[in-house]
């Protein structure tokens, strides 16, 4: 090959390789506070929010900016925004929580403009934060015009998806198991209240798509996008969608099987992850269920995704009920959320997590935050933000407790400890009404000094033969580091 030819192409590759690599590393170390914009903050009037009736609420673009402090304040540096493009109604209920596209180029009145849309973005990045951006290119919002049979008859409702061709005919999803029935049907049981599915073969959708997410990214200067019904859509449509993004993605396929899952994180940078949510929520839902799912799931998830750590962690969001709404046991909600914050991957909190909402399924999960009047000293809150806190404290410690893989040392029917870097995190499923409880763990790889619980700033020695014994009250967790390396944290008046 030609020298120069040859350079130009490495060069070419490096830097193709290298943009998207930090993009996603650098999303790594963040944690994602997720908002559903219609129901996060107002600028005006803060009105009930009646759920069944499935309104705008009033939440907008401008509200998230006002509200800021409250998210930083709980150490998040990234936030994800429901989607944010013009959507349909149907029947009396709108799209409020964004996943209904009508017209893919203009902002959802109801949210906003597009300078509001710019706006947060730069008070965002401004504060450090990052930007992610919900969006679908599975199908378009429902057209509630009692179309008959057929390819879509209403395609003139939407922009840029007009032409009949831009969609697969209606047919509903008989079989989950069916991975063409998945991709090529709608979601939905009729033409009239489904989800318009598109075409994502025809290659007008797709150059459509491409070119459609790389001028939300650029016009908007987004950080990353949260994609949904991935599994909905062929697997090799996405490698294009998301190096036209060229910033971190992270992929919903709502499946709780590893092995199902996993391949698809061949085509994105991260999914949530959904095969972690089911044993994780069912480790906590009660007292003394023992660890070994959940374990052996953390294991499992190692052998079937290229890189774990880029995946999303979360134990509640705007499709599953709230985890207060399965268990009242405040203690066991706090490990829970101990786990998501601590464990390998990305940690994800849901709006009004942080306040202990309990709404149980779809819409009642979906509560107007300002009815909490955004207290920044409720137990969830604080628990938060001194986790965050430590995890910023060491983004760039040696021992690199975020970015290492965990190290399970101790379980039993009621306690679970593992190790990442020098963290070491003792979670509990003895419950609320436990009393005092003392797990003792022994491992050569423990660091011989004194650790600091940054929960509770009790102390705590590991002694020369690696062995230590942590003491827990009432079930809540422990999350202990070297007192040295906490200089600075503002953790437990260090
Ligand atoms: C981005 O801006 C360009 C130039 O104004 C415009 O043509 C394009 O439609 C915009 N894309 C989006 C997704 O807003
Ligand atoms: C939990 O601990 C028991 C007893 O030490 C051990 O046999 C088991 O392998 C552990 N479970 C997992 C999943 O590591
Ligand atoms: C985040 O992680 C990356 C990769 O591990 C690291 O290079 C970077 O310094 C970290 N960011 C911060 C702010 O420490």
């Amino acid at each position: 090959m030609h020298v120069k030819l040859f350079l130009s192409l490495l060069t070419a590759l490096s830097s193709a390789l290298v943009t998207s690599a930090a993009t996603a590393s650098q999303w790594k170390n963040r944690t994602i506070y997720q908002i559903v914009t219609d129901r996060f903050a107002t600028t005006g009037a803060q009105s009930s929010c009646n759920l069944d009736a499935r309104q705008y609420c009033g939440g907008n673009l401008r509200g998230i900016i006002q509200k800021l402090d409250y998210i930083q304040g709980m150490g998040f540096d990234a936030i994800w925004i429901s989607p944010v493009v013009s959507n349909t109604d149907l029947q009396g209920q709108t799209g409020y929580h964004g996943y209904w596209s009508k017209d893919i180029y203009s902002i959802n009145p109801h949210f906003g403009t597009a300078d509001d849309l710019k706006a947060l973005s730069s008070a965002l990045h401004s504060r450090g934060m990052l930007l992610m951006v919900d969006v679908v290119a599975n199908h378009m919002g429902p057209q509630d015009k009692g179309a008959s049979t057929g390819t879509s008859q209403y395609t003139s409702l939407y922009t840029p998806f007009s032409d009949p061709s831009h969609y697969h005919n209606f047919c509903t999803i008989t079989n989950y198991n069916d991975q063409n029935n998945v991709e090529q049907c709608w979601l939905g049981s009729s033409p009239q209240d489904g989800l318009p599915d598109l075409n994502t073969e025809n290659p007008a959708v797709v150059n459509l798509w491409n070119s459609w997410i790389k001028g939300l990214v650029s016009n908007y200067t987004v950080d990353g996008i949260r994609i949904d019904t991935v599994k909905h859509v062929r697997k090799d449509f996405w490698p294009g969608f998301v190096s036209s993004a060229g910033v971190y993605s992270i992929g919903e396929v709502f499946q709780g099987d590893p092995a199902y899952v996993g391949p698809y994180q061949q085509v994105m940078d991260g999914l949530l992850n959904y095969p972690l949510y089911y044993p994780l929520t069912r480790a906590f839902q009660k007292t003394n269920q023992g660890f070994n799912e959940l374990i052996n799931m953390v294991n499992s998830i190692r052998t079937n995704f290229k890189d774990p750590m880029a995946l999303g962690n979360f134990l509640e969001n705007q499709d599953n009920p709230r985890f207060p709404s399965i268990t009242s046991d405040t203690a066991l909600n706090t490990n829970a959320i101990t786990y998501v914050l601590t464990g390998d991957g990305i940690p994800i909190i849901y709006y009004g997590e942080e306040q202990r909402y309990a709404g149980g399924n779809d819409p009642y999960n979906r509560e107007a935050l300002w009815g909490s009047g955004y207290p920044t000293n409720s137990p969830l809150y604080v628990h938060i933000q001194k986790v965050n806190k430590l995890r910023k404290k060491v983004q760039s410690a040696s021992d690199a407790p975020l970015s290492t893989p965990l190290t399970s040392l101790y379980n039993s029917s009621n306690a679970w400890a593992f190790k990442k870097g020098n963290m070491l995190v003792v979670l509990s499923s003895a419950g609320q009404n436990s009393g005092t409880q003392t797990v003792s763990i022994s491992s050569s790889s423990l660091p011989v000094t004194q650790m600091t619980d940054i929960l509770s700033c009790s102390t705590f020695n590991v002694n020369s033969g690696g062995s230590i014994s942590v003491t827990l009250n009432k079930g809540l967790p422990a999350v202990l580091y070297p007192t040295s390396g906490l200089g600075g944290s503002g953790l437990c008046g260090r």
